[in-house]
């Protein structure tokens, strides 16, 4: 599909100063650097983690299955929601240097069980290196708030997903409400800056749909009473399962 160029060169990492670029994943290789890096996005995240987001992983990567594919893995969070038994072999994959952590981290699930074959990658969302139809699963979870061009994302990710599989997405996006909407636009230039590149209020559902994906919204079962339901947006949160237009 025709790129929407408004997408392209959205701020990160160009615009940044390098010092401020990477601040909570710097790109140097390195062990210790990246584990004190997810340890402190780890840290971070741990707030929204057990308010809302730990559910939400927990009831999104259950459904991952087949060969499946994680583009922007940052410090591995998800790997312990995947369900072995699934799986026939995960590739985890950011754009900068973390495969040191992952394999660490995967060895740990290792004693947990887990005997599927495991893969890591230091590849770039927008321009993948697999062929068409790879994957049965394609995982991104808090990613393409920061992607450069994400149609170009999508783009890519339905090119190797299997036209029977799965896209599972964990996103913040722009608020509906028009006043909070606002307010999102309003600080994004700073948050911006002093996040490292990620956008409050970038309109990435429509993104996925305008690149052909149908997507359906998740529910937390248990909590909402349904499922797996397209029940609309309310939050800055959305998950769910986007699929292939036929
Ligand atoms: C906010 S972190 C999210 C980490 C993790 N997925 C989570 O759910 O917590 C965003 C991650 O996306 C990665 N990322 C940003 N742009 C990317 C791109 N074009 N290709 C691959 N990874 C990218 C960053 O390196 C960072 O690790």
């Amino acid at each position: 599909m025709p790129v929407d160029r408004r997408w392209i060169g959205d701020a990160f990492p160009h615009r940044l100063p390098v010092g401020l670029r990477y601040w909570y994943f710097p790109p140097m290789s390195g062990e210790v650097v990246q584990h004190i890096a997810a340890g402190v996005y780890d840290f971070m995240m741990q707030p929204l983690e057990r308010w809302r987001l730990g559910k939400i992983r927990t009831a999104l990567l259950g459904r991952a299955s087949g060969d499946v594919l994680e583009v922007g893995a940052g410090s591995g969070v998800n790997l312990r929601y995947y369900d072995p038994r699934r799986l026939s072999s995960l590739t985890v994959s950011d754009y900068s240097d973390r495969l040191s952590l992952y394999r660490r981290r995967i060895e740990r699930l290792g004693d947990g069980g887990w005997n599927v074959p495991v893969t890591t990658a230091q590849i770039d969302a927008q321009r993948l290196p697999f062929p068409e139809n790879s994957f049965d699963t394609v995982v991104a979870t808090l990613v393409f708030c920061s992607v450069d061009c994400a149609p170009c994302g999508f783009d890519e990710i339905l090119r190797v997903l299997r036209p029977d599989g799965q896209y599972l997405f964990l996103e913040h996006v722009r608020p509906t409400d028009g006043v909070a909407a606002r307010a999102f636009d309003f600080i994004n230039p700073v948050w911006n800056r002093l996040s490292g590149g990620c956008n409050l209020n970038r309109d990435t559902l429509q993104a996925m749909r305008d690149a052909g994906l149908t997507v359906t919204m998740g529910e937390i079962s248990g909590e909402s009473g349904s499922s797996w339901n397209d029940s609309g947006r309310k939050g800055v949160f959305v998950w769910g399962e986007g699929q292939a237009r036929a």
